[in-house]
């Protein structure tokens, strides 16, 4: 029997599974529901179901993501979380002896917390397991030759982490990460709307009003109206939160990552950092999308800012690259 392989993007927002020879095969929300019942909590489902739950039940269901930061912090809800997306891919608990899953992570997980990924997979029953920096397959979707003689930065800004790094001949000579991203984003957006409003708003109603109306632009004047509840009278309303709320809400986060990717260039030797200020700097990851970010970043770095059509799936397009391209996988491994 030939060997399957799979790559996946265990995500602090997402699950995406590549398979050898078909592209991606899932995409689900990286969420995990349980059900109270005496006193016990049951798994109940993953994914978008889980996702559909949120904020719409009482406490009697609870709605994690097992994954924070980048990091594994509940691994019986990781692995049922998997097993579930296995079970509908119809990858058999038998063929595993016959699967390699490589997996793409954050750089700066150490030792224990890449251990906690390989357990991860080695607990659904695969027993050839690799681990990627998820930035080299970032870069990778990013159709960058990471193999040139010419360094490239670039900063994948994601769910629940800011991977920055440079790359040079399938290395990552500098780098960089936040144990931050877009979900702290939803948030802050919700105690922003607390504080000024005097009304609560769901996490799910936080994260598609910075999908939607979020912008970078000063000027801008987009809105949206939202279910909310007066915190006073408890009641319900409509309330109407405009594009500049939400930047108020989340501009300090970039100037996180303003920080780090600063930081990442300064400590650059003369001639990387010249490739670096001649190719620009890729962003990537799903707040890529946030509108008015190009114009935002090359105004603080001046420096050139790269943002791709498909930048919010850069990591598992390059990952797609490395499950079909053997050779690829091997000079990767060579230069961990
Ligand atoms: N148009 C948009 N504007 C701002 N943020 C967005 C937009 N579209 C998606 N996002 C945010 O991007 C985040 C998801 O990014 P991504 O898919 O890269 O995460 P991930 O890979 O699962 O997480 P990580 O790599 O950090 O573990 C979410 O917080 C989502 O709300
Ligand atoms: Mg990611």
């Amino acid at each position: 029997m030939a060997k399957t392989v799979l790559g996946i993007e265990f995500g602090s927002s997402y699950v995406s599974i590549v398979k050898h020879g078909e592209g991606m095969v899932l995409k689900q929300s990286n969420l995990v529901a349980v059900k109270k019942q005496n006193n016990n909590y049951y798994n109940y489902c993953v994914g978008e179901k889980a996702k559909n739950l949120l904020d719409k039940t009482d406490d009697r269901i609870v709605v994690f993501s097992p994954v924070n930061g980048g990091e594994i912090i509940s691994m019986p809800h990781a692995i049922y979380e998997l097993k579930e997306y296995l079970n509908q891919l119809e990858v058999k608990r038998n063929m595993f002896n016959k699967t390699q899953i490589i997996l793409a992570v954050s750089t700066a997980l150490n030792k224990e917390e890449k251990k906690k990924y390989i357990e991860l997979c080695e607990s659904v029953g695969a027993k050839d397991v690799i681990l990627i920096p998820k930035i080299i397959c970032s870069a990778l979707g990013e159709n960058i030759n990471i193999g040139a003689n010419n360094a490239r930065l670039i900063v994948d800004i994601g769910g629940g982490t800011v991977d920055c790094a440079v790359i040079n001949l399938y290395t990552i000579i500098e780098g960089s990460t936040l144990a931050l991203g877009g979900r702290n984003l939803d948030t802050t957006i919700v105690d922003y709307v607390k504080q000024k409003y005097n009304a609560l708003i769901g996490v799910k109603s936080a994260q598609l009003l910075k999908e939607q109306i979020g912008s970078l632009y000063p000027n801008d004047g987009a809105e949206m109206e939202v279910n909310a509840v007066d915190i006073t009278t408890n009641t319900p309303l409509f309330l109407k939160i405009t594009a500049k709320d939400i930047f108020e809400a989340t501009y300090l986060f970039l100037d996180e990552v303003i920080k780090i990717i600063k930081t990442t260039i300064n400590t650059l030797s003369p001639e990387i950092s010249s490739d670096v200020v001649r190719n620009g700097i890729t962003i990537c990851g799903g707040y890529s999308k946030m509108v008015g970010l190009e114009k935002y970043l090359r105004q603080k770095l001046g420096l050139n800012i790269l943002i791709s059509d498909n930048s919010e799936s850069a990591t598992i397009n390059g990952l797609n690259k490395i499950v079909n391209q053997h050779d690829l996988l091997e000079k990767i491994l060579l230069n961990l």
